[in-house]
């Protein structure tokens, strides 16, 4: 069980993830084995904190002294002028992932741009430089997506989003940040140019609910060539995953960027170099 074996202490310095929904969270499972293995002073719990509380849910984190906190969705956004000064990464892409209290003062950080490469490159030596890439989303996610692919020289990167505005307010910021070339996709557009993306990626919150088989971009999209991420993880591979599978793209689910944005935040708590084995190990047996 996630804590047990854990000395919690009158000194334990508090860790929580705050997102709704937030039951299917893997974070305190991965970060309370990486103290226990340590030997770190440590404890990490999750909030489910709707959006009209986040204001004061980030106040008690302050005032409770906790040593910081991961941010999730739909929060990411929002929580970034709730923060007393910003990392410049996670001020460029105006989204805070992980908050680090130093006596008071909270600072944002964003430990997804970072995930996000780790986790490619586990598929893609060369990263996604000279890649026509596909980002489904323009949240917080998708924009921590979006900067590493600008980072990283990516060809093409094309934004399908929802709502469309979202979209082409994204693209303008991408360009800033130096990507080759970004592009807002409309719905009409969206099977044909799908088809040509290298990779393609869900930076939406579909999938989190696994009882809805749904995915944010149709299937016919995906082909044996392409490089398929899914930011979404869930006990079972997400549908996103599942179709891609089937049409023999290589996958990549959320559970790895996960881990490396967790390992991340870990240091920026600890100061202490995150045990990504036993981090990883910490899945095994819950999702298959
Ligand atoms: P985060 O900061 O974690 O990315 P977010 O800002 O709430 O969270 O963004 C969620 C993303 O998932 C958005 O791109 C959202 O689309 P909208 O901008 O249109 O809201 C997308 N999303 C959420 N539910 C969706 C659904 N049922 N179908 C398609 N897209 C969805």
């Amino acid at each position: 069980m996630a804590g047990s074996g854990m000395d919690i202490t009158s000194t334990t310095r508090l860790l929580a993830v705050i997102g709704h929904p937030i039951a299917h969270s893997l974070s305190p499972r991965i970060h309370n084995s990486a103290f226990r293995a340590q030997s770190l002073d440590f404890v990490y719990v999750a909030f489910d904190v709707q959006p009209s509380a986040l204001v004061t849910a980030v106040e008690g984190l302050r005032s409770l002294g906790f040593r910081g906190a991961n941010v999730t969705v739909p929060h990411k956004q929002h929580v970034l002028k709730l923060m007393d000064e910003l990392d410049p990464l996670a001020a460029r892409v105006g989204a805070v992932n992980t908050v680090v209290n130093e006596e008071g003062r909270l600072l944002g950080h964003n430990t997804d741009v970072a995930g996000f490469s780790a986790a490619l490159r586990g598929v893609l030596p060369q990263g996604a430089a000279g890649k026509r890439c596909l980002v489904a989303g323009a949240g917080g996610a998708a924009r921590a997506v979006v900067a590493a692919l600008a980072a990283e020289g990516a060809n093409t990167v094309w934004v399908f989003n929802r709502t469309s505005a979202r979209a082409e307010e994204l693209c303008v910021a991408a360009r800033q940040w130096g990507a080759a070339l970004c592009e807002p996709v409309r719905t009409e557009s969206l099977l044909e140019v799908g088809k040509q993306a290298d990779i393609v990626i869900n930076a939406t919150s579909v999938g989190l609910d696994p009882t809805v088989k749904a995915t944010p971009v149709p299937v016919d999209i995906f082909s044996s060539r392409q490089v398929v991420v899914d930011l979404v993880y869930g006990r079972a591979a997400t549908e996103f995953v599942s179709q891609a599978r089937a049409r023999g793209a290589e996958t990549i689910d959320g559970l790895d960027m996960l881990l490396m944005q967790a390992a991340s935040s870990y240091t920026l708590w600890t100061g202490v170099q995150a045990p990504l084995d036993i981090m990883r190990s910490a899945l095994v047996g819950t999702v298959n």
